[in-house]
């Protein structure tokens, strides 16, 4: 049921989702909770193979949880919605459309009043923002892996989704252009505010970009720790730097591989 303020905008509540394989039950996600306020920023790592992806699909509603719930914005979660948005490792962008062409298909399928040269101009605005202005007309293959990335962002938020889901967005980029786009999500997040999740391996993109770095045990994942960061709206890159920072990292660390033993050992 809808209420009122201040409700937050995804809760997984004690959520368990277990695959059936030709091997047998594949158990992956246990009893997970977890709770991010509107314009909240949540980062989850944990081991591969842990439950992460499965998590996100949980929460767009591709997937149904076996036991407990996943809410947005108060209302349960029973299959896809289009207040999510989602990017993920490897933008699968259309090679025959235009990067403007790519970034406006969720206004087509989504949806909405907006004329075509509202579309348009809205697409538009977001690559400004990104810093692809100039690239509007070219092909993805004419782009690099960090601009298609960007551009995936852009599709990501067209349709101003509420919740934006992004696994592993950076996954596949060098470390330089990496954090050039950690700068980006940072802007995007003052511009456009949404209540993101972000699955990472990277855990100084965790602590860089979430306000809350939740740590998944080994599969079946459950809630092993959890961080609070220090929630700057703009921070620098040398923030990471910093003794605190320094101090959340090996924090995180020793937090996975705990995890990490215990996956082993199932
Ligand atoms: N559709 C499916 N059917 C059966 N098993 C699946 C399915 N999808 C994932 N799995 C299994 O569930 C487990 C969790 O997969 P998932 O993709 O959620 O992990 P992950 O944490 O995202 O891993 P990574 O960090 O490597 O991306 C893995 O053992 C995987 O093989
Ligand atoms: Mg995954």
């Amino acid at each position: 049921m809808k209420s009122n303020i201040n409700i937050d905008a995804i809760i997984i509540d004690s959520v368990s989702h277990t695959y059936k394989t030709d091997t047998g039950l594949l158990p992956v996600l246990k009893k997970l909770n977890i709770t991010i306020p509107k314009n909240g920023f949540t980062a989850v790592v944990g081991p591969s193979g842990c439950g992460k992806s499965t998590l996100t699909k949980l929460i767009s509603g591709l997937l149904k949880p076996d036991n407990g719930h996943v809410y947005l914005n108060g209302e349960k979660v029973l299959g896809p919605k289009p207040i999510v948005g989602m990017a993920f490792q490897n933008p699968v962008l259309l090679e025959w459309r235009s990067i403007i062409k790519n970034v406006m298909l969720p206004l087509e399928i989504v949806p909405n009043n907006l004329s075509e040269i509202e579309k348009e101009e809205r697409a538009r605005s977001l690559l400004h923002l990104v810093g692809l202005e100039g690239f509007e007309e070219k092909k993805p293959s004419e782009l690099s892996g960090g601009m298609r990335q960007r551009a995936s962002l852009c599709r990501a938020l067209v349709h101003k989704p509420e919740v934006l889901i992004l696994d592993e967005p950076f996954g596949a980029l060098d470390a330089f252009t990496r954090e050039d786009l950690w700068q980006v999500m940072h802007k995007l997040r003052l511009e456009e505010p949404f209540t993101g999740v972000l699955i990472t391996h990277d855990l100084r993109e965790s602590i860089f970009l979430a306000d809350e770095v939740v740590v998944l045990s080994g599969r079946p994942a459950t809630n092993q720790h959890s961080l609070q960061t220090q929630k700057l709206k703009n921070p620098k890159l040398d923030s990471l730097f910093s003794d605190n920072s320094i101090e959340m990292l090996k924090n995180l660390r020793k937090q996975i591989e705990i995890a990490q033993v215990q996956q082993g050992e199932i």
